[in-house]
């Protein structure tokens, strides 16, 4: 177990104190041992300082309370200290960048969190909060220091309080390196993003064995709580990294598209693509027929800087596509209909994907911009018992609550409340464009023409012809953009090849947009 100190060094002197000093830091540094170490190295995983070492810019990390030592004086614990408690807490550059980190060490007590450690990383949030820079946070943790009860969990607590504070102000990453599991697992939770590694990491609130007792299920922790899990089934993880080295990577690039906090810009980078790049490819990609499928990502490719595009919660809710991308330089959230899964329908884990989405970007001064084709909300009883109203509502309100840049690309169908939620005019969006392809109607023509036409289809008796014409009537009528063209509610209908240029003459022509909310204490978001 962990190196004892030596005795006290009140009465020595100060080559004895410069020598006690630096013997300090060595065992800070070795953390809980070599032999712990290698064990770290042989599951996959690196140490925490490793971590640091790889996520910081090259010899930018600043230590702060590497001698803090625990104070439990139960079960033996008086004799096993480590300085820094196995948590290691500072601040140092992300390209160039402030930003707070915390790394718990596995190899000290698991990891766990011990009243003094929790005090430590407070400290950390505190100051990242007061600094205006991202707080970053490496998991990997037996949850709450179990000698320490009552005083860990407080901890937590403290913890809990700060991440919410900091939320909106400062972003907030997380990443899951090993074990975070039981009420640990909140910390993550209230954080902007979640990056777990694959293989080694898990999250659950109560692990395998409690719940073979409870509800008799067997499964597997990865199967619980693993990245795959996470990523694609819970939604609670926005990206998932082959390894350490990976997440690291992935986090330093994340951080390029955010600003340090709530009251900067996000950073813009020079590029070389041009603004006024057009691209003929962009004509051909939304089929003539309008229930084929196409591939969206194939449009944001070739309309963001350098096919550029950063994708966030990449396996949760294909249906909706979001993620950061940059155009004329400058950061953007894009959130997108995806025609190539359930048809692009928005039902319960889309809404809240691209709700919680939206919401960032809000808060952190990234423009949106949203590319629509969707046919409306996926019927069916699972959706509605689930609460599909709740949960549509919340994106709803994101998109309506909004008050940075918003632009909307409709490529083809805007059917039904869909059309409405996903950044109409009607909701604040700054300027809305069609493609010549674009549907907009309160219905398909198929629907539309069931309901309108239902008496005289039914004294057609088999009425398939007569179904037909009232179906090409109805398309001709309202599945395009001019209606809405007509009213304003569509600012313009452009070719698809002028995508890229229109958007960013819209985001240059909105960089210095001010609008507001209502003075309130907070909005009350359909949770
Ligand atoms: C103290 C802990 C610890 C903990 C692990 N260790 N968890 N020490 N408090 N919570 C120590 C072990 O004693 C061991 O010490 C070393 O860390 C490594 O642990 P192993 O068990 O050998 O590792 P492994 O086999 O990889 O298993 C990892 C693990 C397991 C699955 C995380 O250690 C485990 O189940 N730990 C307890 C998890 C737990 O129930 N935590 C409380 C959750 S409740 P040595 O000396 O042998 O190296 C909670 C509430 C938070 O966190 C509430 C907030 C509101």
């Amino acid at each position: 177990m962990p190196i004892p100190l030596a005795p006290g060094c009140a009465t020595v002197n100060l080559m004895n104190r410069l020598d006690e000093l630096r013997r300090r830091h060595a065992v800070a540094e070795q953390g809980g041992g070599e032999a712990r170490k290698q064990r770290q190295h042989k599951d996959g995983k690196l140490s925490a300082r490793e971590r640091i070492e790889l996520l910081l810019d090259e010899n930018s990390f600043e230590e702060l309370d590497k001698l803090v030592t625990h104070r439990c004086r139960d079960f033996g614990m008086e004799d096993q200290v480590v300085p820094g408690d196995g948590f290691i807490t500072g601040w140092g550059r992300i390209n160039g960048r402030l930003a707070y980190v915390f790394a718990q060490d596995f190899t000290v007590f698991g990891g766990s969190l011990s009243e003094a450690n929790a005090q430590k990383t407070c400290k950390v949030m505190d100051m990242a909060l007061k600094n205006g820079a991202p707080l970053i946070g490496l998991n990997d943790s037996g949850g709450a220091r179990i000698q320490e009860g009552v005083l860990s969990l407080g901890g937590y607590a403290d913890i809990f309080l700060r991440n919410t504070l900091a939320s909106g102000v400062v972003p907030q990453i997380s990443a899951i390196m090993g074990p975070c599991a039981g009420g640990a697992v909140y910390s993550p939770a209230i954080t902007d993003f979640v990056v777990m590694v694959e293989n080694t990491s898990y999250m659950f609130v109560t692990g395998p064995d409690v719940i073979k007792t409870v509800t008799h299920e067997d499964v597997t922790k990865e199967k619980l709580g693993g990245s795959m899990t996470h990523n694609s089934v819970s939604g609670v993880g926005h990206f998932v990294a082959d390894d350490d080295a990976e997440c690291l990577r992935l986090i330093r690039e994340l951080l390029s598209y955010l600003p340090q906090n709530n009251r900067e810009n996000p950073p813009r980078k020079p590029t070389s693509d041009p603004v006024g790049r057009m691209d003929t490819a962009l004509d051909s990609i939304v089929p003539a027929e309008s229930s084929l499928p196409y591939d969206i990502k194939d449009i944001i490719r070739r309309v963001v800087d350098d096919a550029n595009f950063f994708e966030v919660h990449e396996h949760f809710a294909q249906n909706l596509v979001v993620g950061f991308a940059r155009m004329d330089g400058r950061p953007i959230g894009v959130v997108a209909n995806q025609p190539a899964y359930l048809a692009g329908c928005l039902d319960i884990n889309s809404s809240v994907k691209g709700a919680r989405f939206v919401r960032f970007c809000d808060a952190f001064n990234i423009p949106i911009l949203t590319f629509e084709d969707v046919p409306g909300f996926l019927p069916g009883t699972d959706q509605e018992f689930g609460g599909i109203i709740r949960h549509g509502a919340k994106l709803l309100f994101a998109y309506a609550e909004a008050t940075v840049p918003k632009i909307t690309v409709i490529t083809r169908k805007a059917y039904g409340g869909a059309y409405c939620v996903m950044g109409s005019k009607h909701i604040r969006t700054d300027i809305n464009f069609a493609y010549p392809t674009a549907e907009i109607a309160v219905m398909g023509p198929e629907g539309a023409v069931n309901i309108v036409y239902r008496r005289e289809l039914a004294a057609a008796g088999d009425g398939d012809a007569l179904r037909q014409q009232k179906v090409d009537e109805f398309r001709e009528r309202f599945a395009n953009p001019f209606i809405a063209a007509e009213r304003g509610f569509i600012d313009d209908v452009i070719e698809p090849h002028e995508t890229r240029p229109k958007v960013i003459q819209a985001l240059r022509m909105l960089e210095n947009k001010v609008d507001a909310m209502p003075r309130k204490k907070h909005g009350n978001i359909p949770l």
